[in-house]
């Protein structure tokens, strides 16, 4: 069976959005991997569907309710070898290398957050990992379930052509990539760099690497860091 994500939210609706176009949308048409998005309203159970309430303690918002969450997630039957997930700022910082174990395994559940928060003792009894894409602030997990998605897809098999697989080179050595360009040589009077069109491919290279250091050591400090640690021999480019 193809890799799934099983998104549990409360507007379904939002669902597949972007990942029904281009290339993920293409493989989702294609068969190469499936979404199943649930209404965790559904799980409601008083008379006014009601899934979230004030928080204990105090202060402003909502929080989604444990009882309800549960049971939603109870409802989608998801096998102990499925990751159970949940999007948060609070989470751990999503990376290439988890999304790598993503595409791997056979596609996680997905709980996308909204109000202020999701009650803690679902989080603890459902084993609920949560994961950021970055630090900043969403109106809801769906956004960022979608951005994990997009990630994972790209590298299940069949999806890309082999030419473009190579792409996360670049980021599994640690550094950004560096510059592209394409016709036409000139463009406002600012030509193609003359290495690149040198036809010397020992060249190209070298200046490729030189390129993705000093963008990584102006722009990333905290991946050259981590990428001077592990190479050996590298310099600081000056920039
Ligand atoms: N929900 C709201 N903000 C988020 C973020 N930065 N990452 C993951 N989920 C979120």
């Amino acid at each position: 069976s193809p890799w799934r994500a099983t998104v549990l939210t409360l507007f379904p609706e939002m669902f597949p959005g972007p990942l029904g176009v281009s290339l993920a949308g293409r493989a989702l048409a294609s068969g190469l991997w499936q979404i199943e998005a649930r209404d965790i309203r559904a799980s409601a159970t008083d008379r006014h569907r009601s899934v979230d309430d004030t928080p204990a303690g105090g202060g402003p918002g909502m929080v989604l309710r444990a009882d309800v969450l549960a049971a939603a997630i109870d409802a989608a039957g998801i096998g102990p070898e499925r990751p159970r997930l949940l999007m948060s700022p609070r989470g751990r910082p999503l990376t290439q290398a988890r999304v790598v174990e993503l595409a791997r395994g056979p596609g996680p559940l997905i709980v996308c957050g909204r109000f202020e928060g999701v009650d803690q003792r679902v989080i603890d009894a459902r084993g609920l990992e949560e994961v950021s894409i970055g630090d900043y602030v969403l109106s809801g997990g769906e956004i960022a379930a979608m951005a994990l998605i997009d990630a994972c897809v790209r590298l299940l098999p069949g999806v890309m052509g082999k030419e473009a697989s190579g792409t996360e080179e670049s980021f599994s050595d640690g550094l950004l990539e560096y510059p592209q360009y394409t016709r036409p040589q000139l463009f406002e009077g600012v030509p193609i760099p003359a290495i690149l069109t040198s036809g010397d491919h020992a060249k190209v290279a070298a200046w490729r690497r030189a390129e993705s250091e000093a963008l990584t050591a102006a722009r990333r400090p905290d991946l050259w860091e981590k990428a001077a640690n592990r190479g050996s021999g590298q310099k600081t480019p000056k920039n």
